[in-house]
């Protein structure tokens, strides 16, 4: 099972404005009206697992925009819109318990979404791969992508690729010590 975050960031690591607003996000230039590879990545995932603030924000979008199963994390969230029933459950735990549920799915690779769910899945040391995209803009204050940790976290530069001379984004892989080998997980 791996876990991946595929998120956008200003310069000062926000991830939204301090009312959750997203709309900055809509300043990249995009002539050929691509997706900037979302969907290259949404198609190397087989689940998402989202906060409750994530929900309620996709949940204001014109359409649902994902076709993989999406759980969403709350311990206060009770149903979810008729229509999104298929498509959406509500999943509650810790994450140990969360993730064996999602494997018990048979649920192998998961997009984690939400700014505090990914903080706490970094808490934990339980993110695989970060692919952030960086925008060009200082917000000043907002929703941050990371927090403090109790141990800091080594990772691995993959790539990274400017697109339209605006973004820049970057994949990192944790590196982890298999205790028996010593060996790069990665
Ligand atoms: N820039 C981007 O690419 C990007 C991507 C995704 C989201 N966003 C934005 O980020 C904002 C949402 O992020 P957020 O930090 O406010 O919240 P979030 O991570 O989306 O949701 C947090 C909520 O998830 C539930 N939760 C349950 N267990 C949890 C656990 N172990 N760890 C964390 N959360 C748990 C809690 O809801 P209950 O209280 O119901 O238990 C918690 O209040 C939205 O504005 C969204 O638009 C931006």
């Amino acid at each position: 099972m791996a876990n991946y975050v595929y998120i956008a960031t200003s310069l000062d690591g926000f991830i939204a404005t301090p009312d959750g607003g997203i709309e900055w996000l809509e300043d990249a230039p995009n002539p050929s009206g691509g997706d900037f590879g979302f969907s290259e990545f949404i198609s190397r995932v087989d689940a998402l697992l989202m906060g409750r603030n994530t929900f309620e924000k996709v949940l204001s979008f014109d359409q649902w925009p994902y076709s993989i199963p999406v759980y969403v994390l709350s311990n206060t969230l009770k149903s979810v819109p008729d229509e999104l029933k298929e498509r959406v459950e509500i999943i509650t735990g810790n994450l140990s318990v969360v993730l064996s549920k999602l494997s018990s799915k048979n649920h192998k690779d998961l997009y984690i979404d939400g700014g505090k769910l990914i903080r706490s899945f970094l808490q934990e040391d339980l993110i695989d791969e970060l692919i952030i995209t960086r925008f060009p803009k200082l917000l000043g204050k907002g929703i941050p992508l990371f927090e403090d940790l109790n141990e800091s976290l080594e990772f691995k530069h993959v790539e990274t690729e400017v697109i339209e001379d605006y973004l820049v984004k970057s994949r990192y892989r944790r590196t982890k010590r298999c205790a028996a080998a010593g060996q790069l997980r990665f």
